[in-house]
């Protein structure tokens, strides 16, 4: 199939990547002149695993290309795809410009029947909205279908996820528009469930708002364990055999981030609230999240007292191991507190840095390795599960520290293996190992 992308971030090049690769042509077409420059010569602009051989391979093969020229990049195409950005609004509902100007492009610039399917995470109706609107201002004897086709891809391991995805969504009100975008994705081999357009823009909120769900929930869990002593990662795995609960997304910690869960949890509060109904549950899930992310900011006051002048290292800026992005991870509340609460912070992430310099209070000092960050520190804040600071011996820690006080948001230690060190040890949902003012105390 000849088939076009509109927009090449995360979920739109990979998507036009993984496209091509499975034998179809795939022009990609962004208004970023020096971004499709790069992506010509198979630089990808975002870390992803597995995407700049997979790009190089199928610009090799002549199968994928790079444009900024809406009419060259339409020309002769029997699919478009769109996937621009719906940023949040500030009542928290999604901003469709981007949508907006891509239908105009497409309707000032084809001239054959089309089917846009529309991969951007948008509000129930928006697919019928973007029907009515290419209707409007395209010859009428053209044929126009609209498809929805939610991305379920995880950042880090968007590649792996297109070629072994649980499902892939066909949202269409129009059987040979279903069948041919059927076609188009059978090679993946991945189970295909086609619906209408309404539940299919329902079921890409309804299951983010699910996972953020089981997160919170989770996280409500722990906070009730640390209490009473119980420990979180024996019940999520108690919890987790009855296959009706599943043992995934129950990993407790200082919470969601990301560009999924908080925007998507959020503009799904929005939609009900624009019928009238109130989303009490989904709203909770969002207050208890805002709340994890300053749990360890807690447990270090509760701990300290005061934090003035205290050395802190920040370990993991990113939302998620695996990946640069920054947005919404807790690195910036926990950062903007730090600072606010007088201590100084030195950060390290594997490749988030130079994004968390544009993100970070100024005050914030980067480290160029983890053990630079930990050197001469009075505590260790650890936000990301990054797999350089799970294998890392945990003398180091003693070695290098002023203090070993750590304060795991990500649960990385095994509590047993922790205690074999003189490292006081505090992560979420468990017990805190060897605390050291216990120890001085009775001493
Ligand atoms: C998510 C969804 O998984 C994906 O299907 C959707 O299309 C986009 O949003 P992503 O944002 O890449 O993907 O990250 P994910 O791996 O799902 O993690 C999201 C956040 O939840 C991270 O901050 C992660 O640390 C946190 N998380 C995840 C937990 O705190 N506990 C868990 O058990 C799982």
């Amino acid at each position: 199939m000849n088939i076009s992308v509109v927009g090449t971030g995360y979920v739109g090049l990979v998507t036009g990547v993984a496209l091509s690769h499975i034998g179809h042509q795939i022009t990609c077409i962004d208004i970023d002149e020096s971004k499709v420059l790069r992506m010509r010569q198979g630089i990808s602009p975002i870390f992803e695993p597995g995407l700049e051989e997979l790009m190089i391979k199928n610009i090799e093969a002549g199968r994928l290309f790079f444009t900024t020229n809406h009419r060259e990049g339409f020309k002769g195409k029997d699919v478009i795809y769109i996937a621009v950005g719906t940023p949040e609004k500030e009542d928290g509902s999604a901003n469709l410009t981007f949508i907006e100007k891509v239908i105009e492009d497409i309707a000032s610039n084809v001239e054959n029947d089309i089917i846009v399917v529309t991969k951007s995470t948008v509000p129930v109706g928006t697919n019928h909205y973007i029907k009515g609107l290419l209707k409007a201002s395209m010859p009428s004897d053209l044929k126009i279908e609209v498809v929805s086709n939610p991305e379920f891809l995880r950042e880090g391991s968007s590649v792996y996820d297109t070629f072994n995805g649980d499902r892939i969504v066909i949202g269409a009100d129009n059987e040979e528009a279903a069948k041919v975008i059927e076609e188009i994705n059978k090679p993946f081999g991945v189970p295909i469930y086609k619906t209408d357009i309404k539940s299919a823009e329902m079921i890409k909120y309804a299951s983010n708002a699910f996972l953020a769900t089981k997160i919170s929930f989770v996280n409500e869990i722990a906070n009730i364990c640390e209490k009473l002593g119980a420990d979180v990662e024996s019940v999520a795995c108690g919890m987790g055999m009855d296959k009706r609960v599943g043992s995934m997304f129950l990993n407790a910690g200082i919470g969601y981030g990301g560009s999924c869960f908080p925007k998507d949890t959020k503009a799904l509060t929005q939609i009900a609230a624009n019928i009238d109904h109130d989303f009490e549950l989904l709203k909770a899930v969002i207050t208890v999240n805002n709340n994890q992310q300053q749990r360890l900011i807690e447990k270090a006051t509760e701990r300290f007292g005061s934090l003035v002048g205290k050395r802190v290292a920040i370990l993991g800026l990113s939302f998620k191991p695996n990946t640069d992005d920054m947005r919404e991870a807790a690195s910036i509340i926990t950062s903007k507190q730090l600072i606010a609460n007088g201590t100084h912070v030195i950060a390290y992430d594997p490749i988030a840095i130079e994004n968390a310099r544009r993100i970070l209070p100024s005050e914030v000092k980067y480290a160029q390795s983890f053990e630079e960050a930990i050197t001469e520190a009075d505590m260790v804040f650890l936000l990301t599960d990054w797999a350089e600071f799970k294998d890392v011996n945990l003398n180091v820690y003693v070695e290098k520290m002023n203090q070993p006080v750590i304060f795991d948001g990500r649960n990385c230690y095994d509590l047993d293996y922790v205690k074999n060190y003189s490292i006081e040890y505090h992560s979420i949902g468990r017990n805190v190992v060897n605390n050291l003012q216990t120890v001085s105390s009775l001493d």
